[in-house]
């Protein structure tokens, strides 16, 4: 196969920390002594008491367990802001650009942010929360999320953030399976232009999650909320109230510093527990060297603080690093499509992160909303969250970043803490399309269907076959599901759910899901959650949901749906089931394309072979395959004659 390379531009070869010759030195010297190897970066972090443990780990059944730097003391808020106050008290740590453009961005110097975690977190003690509490964070994108997130850390309390955009069912679940007593939220979110009823979804919830005892409201909009007395409080009213000063906890290394739900290929959404220091170290690191960051670059991370992304890209290890780090409460297209680079222009924006989806939808839209705008301070380029087709990845390079910016395609999940796969930009020569070669400490291993371990150029499963320091430790109050969801399938090996191929340069191609997990938009969606959903309508007696190929989302919902007796498929209906799985998940869940079906097929055994409900979905129905073990093989020409979309 004939694939374009595009090397290292000269000026990243000059300044790199990591060289072209350093990568595979670096790389093996980390799986070579990986002791000494993370004991030497633990470096990097603000100890209470240094570690002179590392990694003490096994994937295997009788002995499983998973821990770093076990014996070592740090405070994670401490290591994310206290720590820079000597050196750059005065340089911005938040620039936060609103969703209205005509409106002032604010700006947080590191001072300004100590003082602003230290009253949140006081607020938080004066509320109860001690160390080991869980908080739910539901909140919009300002700067008040993250005040939230770092003082949750500063006094060992563990957050559970919730994205805005999920419903209040969903946010409901998550606060329940926490057992979580206090929610922080606002009055009201803004996202282009429209208003996200936060606080009255928090209502909503509320009803429905009894171990809660109190909101937290943070004003935002000015909107009005019912306040529940006895209940809801508003944080500018608390905050007046308590002092200015507020010491960091010392937390052990191992214990949790947040749960993050995401969900899985069975069940509902898994509670991801991450630790304390091997996390941050993990952000850390990860953030310098793939970003090649130095402190007070300009650096902007554009995903939610609801994701993954948010936590480990715009907070933690950007600010454990001493960045400027940009917070965007808007969206891409609105006004305009021109919004992403005329944010980039104004804040003279040098590191951009974004996914591919946001790509996608904007380059659809011309060069000419990007060619209106300078970009001149742009010099990297990042994406995550999906496989980055080459032709996004090319109008990324040659188009946004007119060919002088190199592009790191970080691949990476909820579940590793950051990423594990990626270029450096000034030491990998990239292809469009693969996220490159291992990160040091990561050992990737390929296998086929029995876990047979394959070498050189081959496809089959993505594994991991030993500990990063930024992996997560358990699942939320279910250690044994953390174990069979991902070290039984491959045992002795973490299994990441995704298919890969590695080529010939020994570079790695991520094919997508091999689960019945879909990736929507870059946002991880478990086909049983949409279908769990919509069996909770009264009309619907079952529902098979599989991933179909979307232009912008990347991959978009298609739902089947088998009815009660005498209930009329009509669209009426269907639109109503549309609705009906946005109310109880969120609008990210909506499906796309919803086909009434009279019968799903099965095996006689009763089991849905979803294979062929991907193939008609995908509009593949030339290659359905072996039909003949289906107890009735005639479902599929009613499917393949009413396909929709
Ligand atoms: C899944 C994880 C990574 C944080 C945001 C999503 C897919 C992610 C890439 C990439 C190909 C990617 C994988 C992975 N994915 N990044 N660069 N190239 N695929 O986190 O919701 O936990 O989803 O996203 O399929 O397993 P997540």
């Amino acid at each position: 196969m004939s694939e374009s390379v595009y090397p290292v531009p000269e000026a990243w070869a000059r300044r790199a920390r990591v060289t072209e010759e350093g990568y595979e030195q670096l790389h093996g010297r980390s799986l070579a002594d990986p002791g000494s190897f993370w004991l030497e970066q633990a470096r990097r972090l603000d100890w209470v008491k240094r570690p002179e443990l590392a990694g003490d780990w096994s994937f295997d059944e009788a002995d499983f367990h998973i821990s770093w730097f076990a014996d070592g003391k740090l405070n994670v808020a401490a290591n994310c802001v206290d720590r820079h106050l000597a050196s750059r008290g005065d340089q911005i740590a938040i620039l936060w650009e609103p969703d209205e453009p005509s409106e002032e961005p604010r700006r947080y110097t590191y001072r300004q942010l100590h003082a602003e975690v230290c009253r949140f977190a006081n607020v938080l003690k004066a509320q109860g929360v001690a160390k080991g509490d869980r908080v739910t964070i539901y909140m919009p994108m300002i700067p008040e999320a993250a005040f939230a997130v770092l003082a949750c850390a500063r006094i060992g309390a563990v957050h559970s953030v919730v994205f805005g955009g999920f419903s209040p069912e969903a946010l409901a679940g998550r606060i329940v399976d926490c057992d979580s007593s206090v929610v922080i939220t606002a009055d009201e979110g803004r996202r282009g232009g429209k208003k996200v009823p936060l606080k009255a979804n928090v209502d909503m919830a509320a009803a429905h999650a009894p171990s809660l005892e109190t909101v937290i409201v943070v004003q935002a909009t000015g909107g009005a909320v019912e306040m529940k007395a006895g209940r809801d409080l508003w944080y500018h009213e608390a905050a007046e109230t308590v002092a200015g000063d507020c010491p960091a906890e010392p937390m052990a290394a191992e214990d949790p510093l947040f749960i993050l739900y995401t969900s899985g290929s069975t069940g509902k959404p898994k509670g991801v527990l991450h630790s304390s220091a091997g996390y941050l170290l993990w952000a850390s690191y990860t953030h310098e060297l793939v970003f090649d960051y130095r402190p007070a670059e300009i650096y902007w991370c554009a995903a939610d603080i609801g994701w993954v992304t948010g936590h480990s890209y715009i907070v933690y290890g950007p600010l454990a690093n001493g960045a400027t780090t940009l917070m965007f409460e808007g969206v891409p297209n609105w006004p305009d499509a021109s919004r992403i680079w005329q944010v980039v222009d104004r804040h003279k924006v040098e590191i951009l992160y974004t996914a591919p989806t946001a790509l996608r939808s904007l380059m659809r839209e011309g060069d000419s909303y990007v060619s209106a705008t300078s970009r001149a301070s742009l010099r990297l380029l990042g994406s995550v969250g999906e496989p980055i087709n080459p032709e996004a990845w090319r109008w990324y390079h040659d188009v946004v970043g007119e060919g002088r910016c190199p592009i790191v395609d970080t691949w990476w999940q909820t579940e590793t803490g950051g990423m594990l796969i990626s270029p450096l930009p000034g030491a990998t020569q990239l292809k469009p399309g693969s996220a490159t070669r291992p990160l040091p400490g990561v050992d990737p291993q390929i296998v086929d269907a029995d876990g047979k371990v394959l070498t050189g150029p081959t496809e089959g499963n993505l594994c991991i076959a030993r500990s990063w320091p930024g992996q997560m430790r358990t699942v939320w109050g279910d250690h044994e599901r953390f174990f069979q969801t991902y070290f039984t399938t491959y045992p002795g090996k973490y299994f990441t759910g995704d298919g890969c191929r590695r080529d010939e340069d020994g570079y790695y191609w991520i094919t997508g899901r091999v689960d019945d997990v879909i990736n929507v938009s870059g946002h991880r969606m478990g086909t049983a959650e949409v279908e769990s959903a919509l069996v909770l309508h009264p009309k619907v007696a079952e529902a098979a949901v599989v991933g179909m190929p979307h232009d912008i989302k990347g991959q978009g919902i298609y739902a089947y749906v088998t009815l009660n007796a005498n209930c009329v498929a009509d669209e009426d209906l269907r639109q109503e089931l549309r609705n009906w799985v946005r109310k109880e998940i969120g609008p990210i869940a909506t499906p796309d394309a919803l086909q009434f079906a009279p019968g799903l097929p099965k095996t006689r055994s009763g089991k849905i072979m979803r294979r062929i409900l991907r193939k008609i979905a995908e509009n593949d129905v030339g290659s359905l395959g072996d039909t003949s073990t289906l107890a009735d093989p005639s479902v599929v020409d009613d499917l393949v004659k009413n396909r929709v979309g």
